[in-house]
């Protein structure tokens, strides 16, 4: 591939080359990146162009590492941009449980996961890390899904069996049956991951505290630790779970979920927009990565995550769309409430209500601290050789296109911003998975 490229190096650094090769090999990996300096250069082009293997960029295209969606539920999908005024106890019962509960019919799940799953790819998320719903036959059908469209996923058979908080016609019958379909889960997941060329894998899916029995929450964490698996759930996200947490434990949030095995750097916990100091040195100890979900946290949230702190920590954190919590499925969208969000953080000097405590420069997110989370921060949170342009890393790009009229002379670091704030997928050209081309415009 020939053109020019942005990549995070870290999370205050994007570089950006105009005219690299970049080689990938059979296997999808980028093998080579080679500068116009190198010697080899015009050999490379020519042997590329004669074997018809070019793709090569117009002056209007970049190359972008393609994003991870770091907590997403595939079921909530047919509900995106519903029911967001309600709080988040409501939204669940009310909204979210009936729809995932319809996810028994296989058929149903089967039609709505091609859906999600191409328009994800058409948003340009490469990798997604899944939630899907108690059901196995569902959920291997959004497996399925990821197969037939060539995306990486991480998926989890959700696991909700405190009769309390759940639904009688959605939920798991009991903490053993629970377990055992997770078991199961993992074993049919692992079986197709033999046969594919992109990876599939199972993910241990406590939902959050409320829903899980301790009986659930202790067998979950042994599964994690016997298999060795990633993690996810749900961690101090409004008022109404970190008050569950106090009144029913005695504990926090975080410290019940690390008690039962289920903090360790293999767990990723959406939202965490309340989390104190305290909770933050246990993630940064245990290695706990944290997907940031700005959209929803706006609904749901019920505080801003202090991302400025947690990045300054080295605290991994990706971006999530937390689909139907947030009504967008594009990371460009919550790369932008990212930074949005972070502006209207105020932690405030005196606890007072006060017009006069907002978020100050300290801690506002920049547009290339966002575009890190979207990229590398999600593939760290997820040890994945992905989210950058970089010799070992998968070749999980996005093409996109300049959609504004240029009047001025743009240095890259203007074009790079602009592309950031624009972008949709109207402009998303060309996404290629582990190396292949898995969507193009003509
Ligand atoms: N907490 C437990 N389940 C959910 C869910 O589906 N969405 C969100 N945002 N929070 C949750
Ligand atoms: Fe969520």
């Amino acid at each position: 591939m020939q053109g020019a490229y942005f990549s995070a190096a870290d999370p205050d650094t994007v570089t950006y080359q105009a005219d690299n090769l970049i080689c990938i090999d059979n296997s999808g990996y980028i093998a080579a990146i080679v500068t116009p300096q190198d010697s080899d250069y015009a050999a490379i082009l020519a042997t590329a162009q004669k074997q018809d293997c070019l793709i090569q960029l117009s002056t209007q295209q970049v190359v972008l590492p393609g994003f991870i969606d770091l907590h997403i539920h595939a079921p909530q999908w047919p509900n995106a941009g519903v029911a967001l005024d309600r709080p988040l106890e409501e939204w669940l019962n009310v909204y979210t449980f009936p729809l995932e509960a319809q996810y028994q019919d296989a058929n149903f799940a089967q039609q709505v996961y091609a859906d999600l799953v191409q328009e994800l790819l058409a948003q340009g998320t490469t990798t997604a890390l899944y939630f899907g719903s108690v059901h196995n036959q569902g959920n291997l059908a959004l497996a399925q899904a990821c197969l037939k469209y060539q995306q990486r996923g991480f998926i989890g058979k959700v696991v909700m069996d405190n009769p309390e908080q759940t639904p009688a016609n959605y939920r798991d019958e009991s903490a053993a049956q629970a377990l055992q379909a997770t078991q199961s889960f993992i074993e049919q997941l692992q079986q197709l991951n033999q046969t594919t060329r992109i990876s599939l894998t199972p993910v241990i899916t406590p939902r959050f505290l409320p829903s899980c029995s301790d009986e659930a929450l202790a067998g979950l964490g042994q599964l994690a630790h016997h298999y060795n698996l990633p993690i996810q759930s749900h961690c101090s996200e409004s008022d109404w779970e970190n008050g569950y947490a106090l009144q029913h434990y005695h504990q926090r949030d975080a410290q019940v979920l690390n008690r039962f095995g289920l903090l360790n750097n293999k767990a990723v916990m959406a939202h965490g927009t309340l989390l104190n100091e305290d909770d933050l040195n246990l993630f940064q100890q245990q290695g706990v990565a944290i997907a940031h979900c700005p959209i929803s946290n706006v609904y749901f949230g019920n505080a801003i995550l202090p991302t400025k702190t947690i990045l300054q920590k080295q605290i991994k954190m990706g971006l999530g769309t937390d689909i139907s919590g947030g009504y967008s499925a594009s990371l460009y969208q919550n790369i932008r409430q990212a930074v949005i969000s972070a502006h209207q953080r105020h932690d405030g000097v005196d606890g007072q209500i006060n017009a006069l405590n907002r978020g100050t420069q300290d801690e506002f997110l920049t547009i290339k601290n966002a575009f890190y989370l979207a990229t590398l921060g999600g593939a760290r949170s997820l040890q994945l050789p992905t989210g950058q342009i970089k010799v070992g890393c998968y070749a999980d790009l996005q093409i996109v296109h300049n959609n504004w009229t240029t009047w001025q002379s743009e240095t890259p670091a203007m074009r790079f911003e602009k592309l950031m704030y624009h972008t949709d997928k109207n402009n998303i050209d060309q996404v290629l998975v582990q190396g292949q081309i898995i969507q193009k415009k003509e």
